[in-house]
Order: C-alpha cells, then structure tokens, then sequence
C-alpha cells in the first residue's frame, strides 16, 4: 500500500514539476534547483545507509569471524584434551595392568616362600598347624598320604579311599617312590591294574611305567589279582584277603595367614 502511494505521490510531484517546468517555460525563467537538492540529499541518504549497512555488515562479519576463531580455539583446546586424557586413561590402564601382575607375581612368590617354610616347619613338627593335609596324614611335595591302620580288601580300600576324597596310592615319578621306599611298608594295598595271574616286581624305577589305576573301578571279583608293596618288592595276591592300604591325594595350598598376634612385638 505504502509504494503505492509512494509512487502515486512521487507521480503527482513529477506531473506538478511538469507543469512548473512549463510554467516557467512559459515566463521564461530558470527553474529553481529545489527539486533535485531533495533528490541528491535522498541519494547521499541512500548511500549513507548503504555504507552504513556495509560497515555494520564488516562488524558484524568480523565479529563473526573472531567469535569463529575462539570457538575454534576452544574446540581445539578441547579436542587436545580429550586426547590426552584418551593418552592417560590407557597409560593408567597398562599401569594398573603392570600392577596386578606385580601383585600376581608377589602373590605367587609368597606362596612359594609360605609352602617352603611351612615344609620346613613339617620336618621339626610333623602336626605343625601349617600342614596343609588333613591330620595324621603325610605330606610330601604337593600330595598328602595316609597309612592306614585297618584292614580291607583291596575293592573296600578303593572306596575308603574315595571318601576320603583319595585314591589308592600310585607311584607315577621318582620323588613318591623314593618318599614311600623309605618307609619299609609291609603288605600295603596299592592303586595297580588288577592282574589275572600272580606275579612280583621290584620295587624300582621301572614300578612307574606300571598300569596305575586312573580312576576307582567296581568290577573286581575274587579271581583277579591286586597289587601290594612289601618293602622292596610290588606282588600281585587275591585282591579278596584283607589288608592295610594307602590313600593319596592333592594337598591344598599353604594358607597364608598373619598370625603375629597383637602387641607381642610392639
Ligand atoms: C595426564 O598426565 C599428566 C602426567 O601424569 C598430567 O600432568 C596431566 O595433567 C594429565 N592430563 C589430564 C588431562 O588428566
Ligand atoms: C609395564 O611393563 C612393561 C614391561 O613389563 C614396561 O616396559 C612398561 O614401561 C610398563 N609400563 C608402565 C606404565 O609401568
Ligand atoms: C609325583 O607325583 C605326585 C602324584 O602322584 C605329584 O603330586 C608330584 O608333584 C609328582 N612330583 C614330581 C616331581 O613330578
Ligand atoms: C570331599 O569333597 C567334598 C566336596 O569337595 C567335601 O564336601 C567333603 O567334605 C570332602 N570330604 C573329605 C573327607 O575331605
């Protein structure tokens, strides 16, 4: 609405200045310079706006440009320190990984040192509360062996054994049977192969390719033969006669506990 009166004012100016124009025409007379001083002082307003316009555009873009370069300045700031901390937490992580093998390894080695000295403390005191075998039982390296004192066949030596959560001794390396040579067992069961017919082997290094029992079986009957050690020698009788027999199995590991009560060194 507004250009429309605009154009329609500005309309009516120019045919009224015509009609000046020819006013004067007719009188002969210059015609006065009022008209296009308006026009010039709107033109100069223009371009004021126009510059105007231009350096607030300038402002505004070089606002625009270092408020950019801030942000992106902060953003690089920001990305570097996530970097870094990215940087950190996996050092920290190998840290702490490096650590608990550190304590793994140390963990171990005072086991080792506690099993040690605990085996130390066995030779001098048989029931040392160290022990890591139930009572009465022996201990050598990392099994635990028990004489026992009754008399069974060898199929109900088997099953007490396997209450006990053991088995019926096998001598499967040099170490065990050096450890039960040294004993001087008479007529102990063993955890052999039943053999159909009776024999005896010495009590060496050959014992340990024998047929050692891998697992407790049920099927033994009054024919077949069953091993026993009496001292040197391994012989083979009717696995149906009573006799004492000897139960092994895995000790547990050495507890290690401080036992230093309170104040007793302060
Ligand atoms: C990264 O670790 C270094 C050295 O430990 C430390 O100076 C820096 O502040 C840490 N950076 C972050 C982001 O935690
Ligand atoms: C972790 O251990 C390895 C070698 O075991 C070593 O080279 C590395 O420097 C250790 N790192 C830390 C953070 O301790
Ligand atoms: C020998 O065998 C027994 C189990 O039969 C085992 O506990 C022990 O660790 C073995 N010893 C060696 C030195 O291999
Ligand atoms: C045999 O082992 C079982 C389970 O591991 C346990 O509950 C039981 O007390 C053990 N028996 C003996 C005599 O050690």
């Amino acid at each position: 609405m507004s250009e429309e009166v605009t154009y329609a004012d500005l309309k009516f100016q120019d045919s009224s200045k015509r009609e000046n124009i020819h006013e004067f025409d007719t009188v002969g007379i210059k015609a006065p310079p009022a008209p296009s001083r308006g026009w010039r002082q709107r033109t100069l307003a223009l371009t004021l706006l126009c510059l105007l316009l231009l350096i607030g555009l300038g402002v505004l873009g070089s606002f625009f440009y270092t408020t950019l370069k801030i942000e992106m300045g902060k953003l690089n700031k920001l990305q570097n320190f996530k970097e870094e901390l990215q940087r950190n937490v996996s050092l920290q992580l190998i840290h702490n990984m490096n650590n608990s093998k550190m304590i793994m390894d140390l963990s171990n080695t005072l086991q080792e040192i506690a099993t040690r000295l605990c085996h130390e403390l066995y030779k001098r005191e048989p029931e040392h509360k160290c022990k890591p075998c139930p009572k009465t039982w022996m201990w050598h390296e990392d099994s635990c062996y028990i004489l026992t004192d009754n008399y069974e066949t060898w199929q109900e030596s088997v099953m007490f054994c396997s209450a006990q959560n053991a088995s019926l001794l096998t001598i499967k390396n040099k170490s065990v049977l050096e450890f039960i040579k040294s004993k001087r067992l008479h007529r102990y069961w063993l955890g052999l192969s039943t053999k159909k017919d009776q024999s005896y082997q010495k009590l060496d290094e050959t014992i340990i390719s024998s047929n050692w029992l891998t697992r407790n079986r049920n099927d033994v009957n009054g024919r077949m033969h069953c091993g026993y050690i009496d001292t040197v020698y391994i012989y083979y009788t009717d696995c149906s006669l009573p006799m004492r027999f000897i139960c092994q199995k895995l000790a547990d590991p050495v507890k290690i506990e401080s036992e230093i009560p309170d104040g007793k060194y302060s």
